[in-house]
């Protein structure tokens, strides 16, 4: 695939994408959005991708929101419109996929930025990273998740403010609210996430995905998460990850897992 706003590349069953708008610190236009769903999806649906990791271009952002330049004279129904296709074709997307995605936060993460980081499976950043919904300063709301992404990993006070008060926090204080799992040193944070990344690797792929959905099923409205794990618990029983983790087990040697 080609693609003109991200990189994509594939070794040793990491996918890792990188958002390559860096003069524009990595601004979420409607076309690298629709160019991220393109490429998560076909990461996603490559059985040799085992982990996703995603990181912006350069030193300075992840990203830096989205595309203000593109949005600033949009009626009512058009901001609406962007706001629904951007969820559905990128931050619901990725939240519910069934590949890990990591979002190593190489830099600033403000507005659509901190809301793609939040989409994630988890978070880890830099330590020069700063993080921020800082939509109101603009006159609009957060309008990719993060009213209701920021409340779920931080707690409804923590988001409150920081969305009113449109200001940001640095990556050791995003580490103390839980918005990020761990801070290190910018020129380690790629290695630093795809040690983390090749620690998930010798997990069943199938198991994961499923443990996903189950996470996941508990932020749902009107879906029971516990019914979804008993479910998918089960599933698992079916799985020749099951048979081949168990036996493996047994005979004390390490799973070569197929995830199937
Ligand atoms: N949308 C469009 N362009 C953006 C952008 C965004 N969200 N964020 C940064 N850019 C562009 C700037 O316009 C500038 O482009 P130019 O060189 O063509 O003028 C370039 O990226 C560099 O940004 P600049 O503002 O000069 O860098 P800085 O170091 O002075 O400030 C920030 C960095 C992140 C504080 C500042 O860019 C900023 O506040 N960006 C907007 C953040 C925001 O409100 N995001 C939420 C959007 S809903």
């Amino acid at each position: 695939m080609n693609f003109e706003n991200i990189i994509v590349s594939s070794e040793n069953g990491i996918g890792q994408i990188t958002i390559n708008r860096p003069s524009k610190l990595n601004a979420l236009n409607v076309a690298t959005i629709r160019e991220l769903h393109d490429a998560f999806q076909s990461l996603d649906e490559n059985n040799e991708t085992r982990v996703i990791i995603i990181i912006g271009e350069g030193e300075k952002a992840f990203v830096a929101g989205a595309d203000i330049s593109e949005f600033a004279n949009y009626s009512i129904e058009e901001g609406a419109q962007l706001s629904q296709q951007g969820q559905e074709l990128l931050f619901d997307f990725v939240e519910n996929l069934k590949t890990p995605v990591i979002a190593a936060i190489n830099g600033f993460a403000l507005g659509g930025g901190l809301e793609l980081a939040m989409s994630c499976h988890f978070r880890v950043a830099s330590d020069n990273a700063k993080m921020g919904l800082p939509e109101v300063s603009l006159g609009v709301i957060p309008g990719y998740g993060g009213t209701q992404r920021l409340p779920q990993l931080v707690g409804k006070g923590r988001a409150m403010e920081l969305i009113m008060t449109a200001g940001m926090i640095d990556a050791e204080t995003a580490k103390n609210y839980g918005l990020v799992n761990h801070v290190v040193l910018q020129a380690e944070l790629l290695e630093f996430t795809k040690s983390i990344a090749t620690k998930i690797m010798r997990n069943s792929p199938a198991a994961i995905g499923k443990a996903i959905k189950a996470i996941n099923d508990n932020y749902k409205d009107g879906v029971d998460g516990y019914k979804t794990e008993i479910k998918n618990f089960g599933k698992c029983f079916g799985t020749e990850d099951f048979k081949e983790g168990t036996t493996a087990f047994i005979e004390k040697r390490k799973a070569i897992f197929q995830g199937k």
